[in-house]
């Protein structure tokens, strides 16, 4: 039998907050929530997927450093560290995993600052704005680039 694919979903600063934070914003499902979405998400297309979440820049880096030869897809929620991480996106580039950047809510819509996403140039693509569907998206979008590098 085929080897399980496996998902790394990241996360990160602030999102640990979620369902409490800005809630007008990013709404009322808690991480944990979002984790177990995503996982019976993955179940559905037969994946293995793994959560990771960190306040901390250098953890993420470490995060995708180490995923290398055990995922087969990123996804990951930078936060604030979208508009700012060149060590994200050289981490990114680095590991040459494909990546999809997610977003709960359409960073375009904001303030101006966060129209700048260093991460968007290595991704596979991002998808913003759809709230917590934006994460269960993502995970249909990582079928399809598994499904298309298998045939
Ligand atoms: C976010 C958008 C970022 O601008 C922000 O810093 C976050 C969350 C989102 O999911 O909408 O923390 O990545």
């Amino acid at each position: 039998m085929a080897k399980k694919k496996r998902i790394l979903v990241l996360h990160g600063p602030n999102l640990n907050l979620l369902g409490e934070r800005e809630t007008s914003v990013y709404g009322t499902v808690s991480l944990e929530e979002i984790n177990q979405l995503l996982e019976a998400e993955a179940a559905k297309y037969g994946f293995e997927l793994d959560t990771f979440q960190s306040n901390y820049e250098g953890a993420l880096v470490e995060a995708i450093q180490k995923a290398r030869g055990k995922y087969d897809i990123i996804i990951i929620n930078p936060a604030a560290y979208t508009h700012t991480s060149v060590a994200l996106r050289d981490a990114i580039l680095a590991v040459n995993i494909p990546t999809i950047e997610v977003h709960l809510s359409n960073i375009y819509k904001r303030e101006e600052f966060r129209h700048k996403s260093y991460i968007s140039g290595v991704a596979v693509g991002q998808i913003s704005g759809f709230g917590v569907q934006s994460y269960l998206l993502a995970v249909r979008a990582a079928a399809e680039i598994i499904k298309s590098k298998s045939n």
